[in-house]
Order: structure tokens, then C-alpha cells, then sequence
């Protein structure tokens, strides 16, 4: 009898991004991606003249090794050692997950594959083929069409193999059935017979609706750096956000990275230096949309989403003396996760408070007094927000946020550090051919709070190192 497997088809996107994904949702749920995930299936991409992968795994047979495949732009995952439920766990969460599939059969042909769904467990199979339950039985393949004319023939070669005695049901089926076609990694020429097939129940969606469920075109508070709803999610599952955790965003914006946080069920807090886009002040980042409406605010945006109840507060404050350190230094942490999208200076400056001038002491001449700005150098903002994370994350909290990077003089080694920080994910996002931004992960150590520890950081130099390298590199 073959041995249980799952198989979860993930979006062709973001690719560096999708295995820290289901490896951070995987660790919410108590497992170990690397426990679970059977990557003895990845061999076929690198294959050449292997024989029946299948035969050779069912026999307990270990496929010859290779290097080159680790999974990142494989679209297919295949799981052992887990049961539905942890499936439908990770499926709960993800956003790259597409759908589930409990498998029946696999093979390198459509021949092994009969082969292999003859030889999987006829008691688990007798359930699914009774008259009582409907069924339908789709072919899908990563990145290509099939006509319906090919799914037919397809699914007809493999009636043999599956006597399902209920009506057919393309609607509504009790249950739904995929042929499953790899085509293995996208090389440009068009690959005529598949690399590997499936044959699997559907067991459940992912969570790709949120991505429109939470659009920023449809949310009445935005702003020009307002974070688009799936990398927000994504950040949220990378951080591992779960039901009652307190998060915080020190460069809040609009808010779109807490409601993300709120949706995975955490606590949400905040702020931001710029008064206007927190007390819902000046012209709103809509075309023709004049001023800000009073009901711009994160608060509303929250509960648009039902998540009102989400909402701590937001503070207006300079992230380069941030409000909550004092009382949470002496503390072990305050923060489940930080997630943040800090300025780059492109669309929108780094600026703190202070003054080139000579500080003033005597305040009674001015009514209301708004404090000066200065230049934030690039820098300085991580390396305040290294010590921000240390100093108020609890241990094992993990830090999310977004470098920009100028790809020629990138150097991983460069990426920030601090020694009660370790960095868990660098994930690479270009932008143009030689800008991008990578999402660093990061995650407190279990050292206690008091000691914050020096900041390694070699990444800009000169207040608007990378403004001028985009600019230069956008005219070029
Ligand atoms: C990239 S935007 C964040 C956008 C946000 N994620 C959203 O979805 O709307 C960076 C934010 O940092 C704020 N900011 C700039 N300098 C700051 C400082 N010194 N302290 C706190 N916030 C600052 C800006 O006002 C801006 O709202």
C-alpha cells in the first residue's frame, strides 16, 4: 500500500517568499517543514533517464541526490508524515497555497500513474467511489491550458483505475478530483508531455481570495506607499502572527501592514511622524479626491474589515526615539512581531526630529511649538529599528521589514545585524535591473532586553544614498 502523501499546489509568484511561508506557518502549527515535506519528489526536475520515480520511491528506494533543485521555483509540494488536518492547518494560512490534495497517484507517466492510484489503499479509495456521493475530475497544469477535448481523453484513460458509481457534478460535487500535470521548471520551449503526474482529492482552497478581499483599491484610506494586501499577508504569516499577539508597525502609514496582522488575529499598534496621515489632515493619495475625509483613518480602515476590535492605538512619533522603549527595556518584551515598511526616501522622506540649529531651551514665547526636522539618514533607520526590535520584542518575536537595495553593491554580509538578533529569511524582490528590496526576517533571541547590543551596519552611506542610485539608475 502506498504510503499516505499530500500535495499543495503553490502560486508561480514571489518565489523566494513561498517556502518561508508554509515553513513559518508550518512552525505556528508545531511542525518542521523540514520533517514533513518530501523532497525526494523534487528529483525529477534535474532527472535524466531515472526510471519510475514512483516504483522507486514506494519501494523505500532513495533517489539519486542533486543540489540543484531545493524547491524554491518548484510549484508542487509534496508532504509525508502529516494527516488532513495538518494540511487544512496550513491551507488556513497561506497565501501562496492554491489548493490541497491528498494523493492517490503519481507517476512520470500517465501508465505509472494508473499503476500507482491501483496500488493506493482501496479502503480509503471505496469511500469516494460510492453512489451516494457526486464527483467531478479536472486536469490542471502550472502555467498552461488544457482544452477541454485533452482533459476528456486524459481522464478517460484512467477510468479503469476509478469506478466512481456516483452522478458526475461540475458544480457542486460532494467531491472533486485533479489530475495534476508538471511540466517542471519554465524553460521558455514548450514542453509537450508532462515531467510528472498527480492524481489527487481536492482537499481545500488557500487564502488567495484575502488578496482581493483586502485590496487597497478598495479600501477608503490610502496613501502612496500603502502596502498592496498580499505581501502584507505574507509578512503577517513570515512573522507568525497568531490569535492575541500584540504587533506593532513604528512606520505605520496607512495602516494596511497592521490590518494584515489584525486578519491573522493580533492586537494592532503603531506610529508614524507625519501628523496629517494620522489625523486624517491634508489631500488624500486619490486622483481627484481632494482633502481627507475625517474618517480616513486606521481605526475605520480596521473596521471596514470588521476588526475594530483590533485596534490598540497609534502614536504620532519619531521612530528615532521611540516611544516605547523606556518601560519595555525593563521588561522581557512587550511585541509578539514587528512588522514595518520603513521610508527609503523615494516616495516618501526620511526625516526625524531635530535641529541643525542651536537647540532651543526657553519655550514660554511659543504657543504651540512643532519640533523641527533633520535628516534621517538611511542607517540610522535600521539601525534604531534593530535596537527598537531587541528592546521590545519578546523572545522568539520576530522583526519583518523591507531593505531597498542597489543590486551591484549588494553583499549579504552587508545585510544589518545585531547580536540578539538572528536572521531567519532575506527575500529578494526586484523592482528594476539594478534596484530592489529584500524582506529581512529576523527573530529576538532569548536573551533578556536590558542589553541592547551594538548594530552592525554597513549598508548606505550619505543621507540619500539610495534615493540617488534609484534616480541615477531610473534616468540611465
Ligand atoms: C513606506 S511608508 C509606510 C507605508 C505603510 N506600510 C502603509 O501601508 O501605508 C513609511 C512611513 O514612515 C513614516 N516616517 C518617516 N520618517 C519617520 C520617522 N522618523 N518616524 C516615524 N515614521 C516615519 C512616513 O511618514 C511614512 O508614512
Amino acid at each position: 500500500m502506498q504510503a499516505q502523501r499530500y500535495l499543495i499546489h503553490l502560486a508561480h509568484e514571489k518565489l523566494e517568499f513561498r517556502i518561508p511561508e508554509l515553513e513559518s506557518i508550518a512552525q505556528l502549527f508545531g511542525k518542521q517543514l523540514g520533517n514533513i515535506w518530501d523532497k525526494r519528489f523534487l528529483s525529477y526536475n534535474a532527472r535524466n533517464g531515472d526510471g519510475d520515480i514512483a516504483a522507486q520511491l514506494e519501494m523505500g528506494g532513495s533517489l539519486r541526490s542533486h543540489t540543484e533543485e531545493d524547491g524554491t521555483r518548484c510549484p508542487y509540494i509534496v508532504f509525508q508524515d502529516v494527516n488532513e488536518d495538518d494540511i487544512r492547518n496550513l491551507m488556513s494560512r497561506s497565501v501562496f497555497g492554491k489548493q490541497a490534495y491528498e494523493i492517490w497517484g503519481h507517476g512520470p507517466d500517465y501508465d505509472s500513474l494508473k499503476t500507482s492510484i491501483m496500488k493506493y489503499s482501496s479502503e480509503v479509495k471505496q469511500k469516494y467511489f460510492s453512489y451516494e456521493n457526486s464527483f467531478c475530475i479536472r486536469v490542471k497544469a502550472s502555467g498552461r491550458k488544457i482544452s477541454l477535448k485533452e482533459q476528456i481523453m486524459k481522464i478517460e484513460s484512467l477510468q479503469g483505475q476509478l469506478p466512481f458509481a456516483g452522478a458526475v457534478n461540475l458544480n457542486n460535487p460532494s467531491n472533486e478530483f485533479h489530475v495534476i500535470e508538471d511540466y517542471g521548471s519554465f524553460s521558455g520551449k514548450k514542453i509537450l508531455h508532462p515531467k510528472y503526474v498527480y492524481f489527487g482529492r481536492l482537499i481545500t482552497d488557500g487564502q488567495r481570495s484575502l488578496i482581493s478581499n483586502y485590496s487597497v483599491k478598495q479600501r477608503k484610506f490610502i496613501g502612496n506607499t500603502s502596502m498592496e494586501s498580499g505581501l502584507s499577508l505574507i509578512m503577517s504569516n513570515l512573522a507568525k502572527v497568531k490569535n492575541g499577539d500584540y504587533i506593532c508597525d513604528p512606520f505605520v502609514g496607512t495602516g494596511s501592514l497592521l490590518i494584515a496582522a489584525a486578519h491573522f488575529g493580533g492586537f494592532v499598534t503603531g506610529g508614524d511622524i507625519n501628523y496629517n496621515i494620522l489625523h486624517s489632515r491634508g489631500k488624500s493619495s486619490r486622483v481627484g479626491a481632494g482633502y481627507r475625509e475625517k474618517d480616513e483613518t486606521i481605526h475605520n480602515s480596521l473596521r471596514q474589515y470588521s476588526l475594530g476590535d483590533k485596534f490598540v492605538d497609534v502614536l504620532l512619533h519619531d521612530a528615532a526615539r521611540n516611544a516605547w522603549s523606556y518601560r519595555e527595556r525593563k521588561t522581557n518584551g512587550v511585541f509578539d512581531a514587528i512588522i514595518t515598511d520603513p521610508p527609503y526616501g523615494i516616495r516618501e522622506g526620511c526625516r526625524k526630529v531635530g535641529t541643525a540649529k542651536e537647540p532651543l531651551t526657553d519655550f514660554s514665547e511659543f504657543e504651540v511649538h512643532h519640533p523641527e526636522r533633520t535628516a534621517y539618514h538611511l542607517n540610522h533607520v535600521y539601525s534604531d529599528l534593530l535596537t527598537f526590535a531587541s528592546s521590545t520584542l519578546v523572545p522568539g518575536g520576530r522583526l519583518v521589514y523591507w531593505i531597498p537595495i542597489y543590486r551591484p553593491e549588494y553583499a549579504e554580509e552587508n545585510i544589518p545585524s545585531h547580536p540578539n538578533l538572528k536572521l531567519v529569511y532575506n527575500c529578494e524582490q526586484p523592482l528594476k535591473k539594478e534596484t530592489s528590496r529584500r524582506l529581512i526576517v529576523m527573530e529576538k533571541l532569548n536573551v533578556s532586553c536590558q542589553g541592547s547590543g551594538a548594530v552592525n551596519m554597513k549598508m548606505f552611506s550619505g543621507h540619500n544614498a539610495f534615493r540617488d542610485k534609484y534616480f541615477k539608475v531610473s534616468k540611465e
